[in-house]
């Protein structure tokens, strides 16, 4: 009886049941409003053409063809999120405003034994192209899994394709058993070492950190390596440019034809400057390379640094930004110096705004840079498109 009066409701009401289906189905369906992005907004969210905010930091581009893509540290939410719990993340876009997420270009592992185990440091990763073997190569600064950022490795992965998947090779610290050719035979020989200062910061100790104390200390295992940027230079050499020495000195290291290991030639830029998020260009035949003091995930007052030969001498110059917060960078810290394409003497510096409390909600700084007195100049800008390089006497 009862089921007999089910199905019979069943039947008449199954025309207003088949409307109500098709009214619900039809807005599931419905594509959300995608936002078309015209100008760059530092320091907003910056979403992809999925709507999200893009996850990236830390991040550089590789032109391919016309298409650039965006390779960053994929963050994930709250303090953990600092950590590698998915891997470098990697986006394309044509116009620069509007990026398309290509996935995961080198994804962390599973496995515990592995260097790059989910739960690592992985961080501000680059990559080029290696015209020799056709194969796209990534480094990255690398932290084992628990160990604090003490291991201060490079991470070098491979692929055929610029989107990925990344094979993970080996990490390493670089240049074992090589002396930098910018250090005297005095200082090679010296035999001062760590042990002989009870205190850190001292006079004494800065002046043996400037004549190669960390060198010496790490000389057989190689040299550490923090926060780096990749630069191939316009005769198709290659070069890792990181914070080594306890993130006291910056080295510039040769990479070898096919971009997998070191030739053993580097120098050291800035000894003792205390150094960081190094990002560089060239224009008109001078190296120009812009970078951080040492504060953390807390902004500082970026520095600049210039040669004519990438073997240097390098020469420091005063902070390039101007204006408010000038001091802090705009609260953002160097990540890449992006040369636009098409266009002459354009770059773009790219830096982060950290949020360390919740890493996925890392913000984007891409300024202009301008030339004023032959020096880059960086100004804020609340919003801004690639036609302020048609007004710049770049
Ligand atoms: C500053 C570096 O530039 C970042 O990449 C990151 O390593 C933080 N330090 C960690 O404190």
């Amino acid at each position: 009886m009862k089921a007999k009066s089910i199905r019979t409701l069943l039947v008449d009401f199954s025309p207003f049941f088949f409307l109500l289906l098709f009214l619900s189905s039809g807005c599931q369906t419905q594509e959300p409003v995608k936002k078309y992005n015209h100008s760059f907004k530092p320091g907003e969210i910056w979403v992809d053409s999925d709507s999200v905010h893009i996850n990236a930091h830390g991040g550089g581009i590789l032109i391919v063809n016309d298409t650039y893509y965006w390779f960053g540290e994929h963050k994930t939410e709250g303090k953990r999120g600092n950590s590698a719990q998915v891997g470098v993340q990697c986006y394309s876009s044509k116009d620069l405003y509007n990026w398309k997420n290509e996935g995961v270009a080198l994804a962390v592992s599973e496995d515990p034994n592995s260097d790059i185990v989910k739960g690592c440091v992985l961080e501000r990763p680059k990559v080029i192209y290696n015209a020799v073997n056709q194969k796209f190569v990534m480094y990255f600064h690398l932290e084992l899994k628990g160990k604090g950022y003490s291991a201060a490795r490079v991470g070098i992965a491979v692929s055929d394709e610029v989107t990925g998947p990344y094979n993970f090779i080996r990490s390493l610290r670089p240049n074992a058993g090589q002396w930098p050719v910018d250090m005297t035979v005095e200082q090679r020989t010296s035999t001062v070492a760590l042990a002989d200062f009870p205190e850190w910061w001292t006079e004494e100790w800065m002046k043996a950190v400037h004549d190669g104390l960390f060198i010496r200390r790490d000389f057989e295992g190689g040299q550490m390596s923090r926060d780096m940027t990749l630069y191939v230079d316009d005769d198709g050499k290659a070069y890792h440019i990181f914070a080594s020495e306890e993130n006291l000195t910056l080295h510039i290291a040769e990479l070898t034809d096919d971009y997998l290991d070191y030739t053993g030639k580097y120098i050291r830029v800035a000894p003792g400057g205390h150094n960081e998020a190094p990002a560089i260009f060239k224009k008109d035949g001078v190296y120009y390379m812009i970078t951080s003091g040492c504060t953390g995930w807390a902004p500082n007052a970026a520095r600049l640094h210039t040669a004519e030969s990438i073997w240097g001498p390098w020469t420091e110059h005063p902070n390039p930004c101007v204006g408010d917060d000038s001091d802090l960078t705009f609260h953002s810290q160097s990540t890449y110096i992006l040369p636009v394409s098409g266009k002459n003497n354009a770059f773009i510096f790219m830096a982060d705004r950290w949020n360390p409390s919740n890493a996925i909600d890392g913000r984007y700084v891409w300024l202009p840079i301008q030339f004023e007195n032959g020096l880059p100049v960086l100004k804020w800008l609340d919003e801004w498109t690639l036609d302020v390089f048609d007004d710049l006497k770049n």
